[in-house]
């Protein structure tokens, strides 16, 4: 049932090629120019007129929320707001008629989730469900949806899901920005274009195992470990961090790299691996600086690379790279090898990485 793997973890990792090519099947083909959700067609055009769209989500899926945002504002030019769930239900938000709330969760069934939905839904939003199992509670209570298509999920730290999450919702971003007139067609036709070669990006980047496992015995004593990343790849480095804290138990923490000087720039010293996520985009020269800080305080830098980078290698302990693609899309195969280094690093110090302590599959009590 592992498939040859030893965890369904690794498992779900090394399926994502098949996982988000699925979930664009017969909804993307760059030939023709054509992109359409079905269970979102009556609703693409309604969303093009939104003000605003509200993400309720928990975890894994709220990261995949907050890469929606950055591509929603960047291409449809509409404002997103990300909540996470628990806070929204009891927060008396502000929720008006016309109002699109999106819901995001692998499971469909996560209590917080499903209770902000309710709660949006009697003040006359529109919820839309981006979720991955077929029928669930959250699809059930949704007005509309897409799902995932990401198959059955096992291991407990979502993978595959977060992918089949972000591969949905940036399909959505770009229909509605394409209604709404706010894409250039050549724009449009690029970005099917490298969505539909982003599966076999993910498949070269898996082909990285060796090194990332090399660099995985080097670090799975740590006791701490930072993860910075700016624009979007800052919910990739909320992400990684999330992945390394569940399965592995070693404290991690997330951040935008430009807030690293507000605060956890102090806890850089030469026991801190600091994982980079410094890809070739529009924060790549910023990124670079945030390198350099943390190399001058001593700290061991990682660094996710765009291939064929020159300068970073030069700074960095180790680098990693992953192939070039248009920015927006990035998240998709920069997190790849986070996945697999916290999967190796909790793997290397005995952890139980498909059911991690303390932690269930699908938190249906809040
Ligand atoms: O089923 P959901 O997507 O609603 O679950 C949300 C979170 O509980 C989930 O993403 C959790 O954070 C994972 N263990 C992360 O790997």
């Amino acid at each position: 049932e592992k498939g040859g793997y030893d965890h369904f973890m690794l498992k779900e990792i090394f399926e994502q090629p098949r996982s988000v090519a699925d979930c664009l099947r017969g909804r993307v083909n760059a030939d023709s120019g054509h992109l359409v959700l079905g269970g979102l067609r009556d609703y693409t055009e309604k969303l093009s007129k939104a003000k605003r769209i509200v993400i309720v989500a928990c975890g894994t899926s709220w990261h995949a929320g907050l890469v929606a945002e950055y591509i929603f504002e960047e291409l449809a030019r509409i404002n997103v707001e990300v909540e996470y769930a628990s806070e929204f239900r009891y927060r008396n938000p502000i929720i008006k008629e016309g109002d699109f709330v999106i819901a995001i969760s692998q499971s469909g069934e996560t209590a917080d989730t499903l209770a902000a939905i309710e709660l949006a839904k009697s003040k006359g939003a529109t919820i839309l469900g981006v979720c991955n199992v077929v029928g669930a509670s959250i699809p059930r209570a949704s007005h509309a949806g897409a799902y995932t298509h990401a198959g059955p999920e096992i291991g407990v730290a979502s993978t595959k899901a977060f992918t089949a999450q972000v591969t949905v919702l940036t399909q959505m971003a770009i229909a509605v920005a394409s209604k709404k007139g706010t894409l250039h067609e050549d724009t449009f036709r690029r970005l099917l274009f490298e969505l539909e070669r982003i599966p076999s990006k993910i498949e070269k980047v898996l082909k990285s195992d060796e090194k990332i496992r090399e660099i995985a015995e080097k670090f799975k004593d740590a006791r701490n470990f930072i993860y910075l990343g700016r624009g979007y790849n800052f919910p990739v480095a909320l992400e990684g961090a999330l992945k390394l804290k569940e399965i592995s138990y070693i404290h991690a923490e997330g951040y935008p790299a430009a807030e690293m000087k507000h605060g956890p720039i102090a806890l850089i010293d030469a026991e801190m691996p600091v994982v980079f996520i410094a890809t070739k985009d529009s924060s790549y020269e910023k990124v670079v600086s945030n390198i350099q800080e943390v190399k001058a305080r001593k700290g061991i830098v990682i660094a996710i690379v765009t291939e064929g980078d020159k300068l970073i290698p030069t700074m960095a302990d180790y680098t990693i790279e992953i192939p070039a693609m248009h920015e927006a899309l990035i998240p998709l195969v920069s997190v790849i090898p986070l996945q697999l280094l916290s999967y190796y690093i909790a793997v290397m110090r005995g952890c139980n990485v498909d059911q991690p302590r303390n932690l269930a599959k699908s938190v249906t009590v809040e």
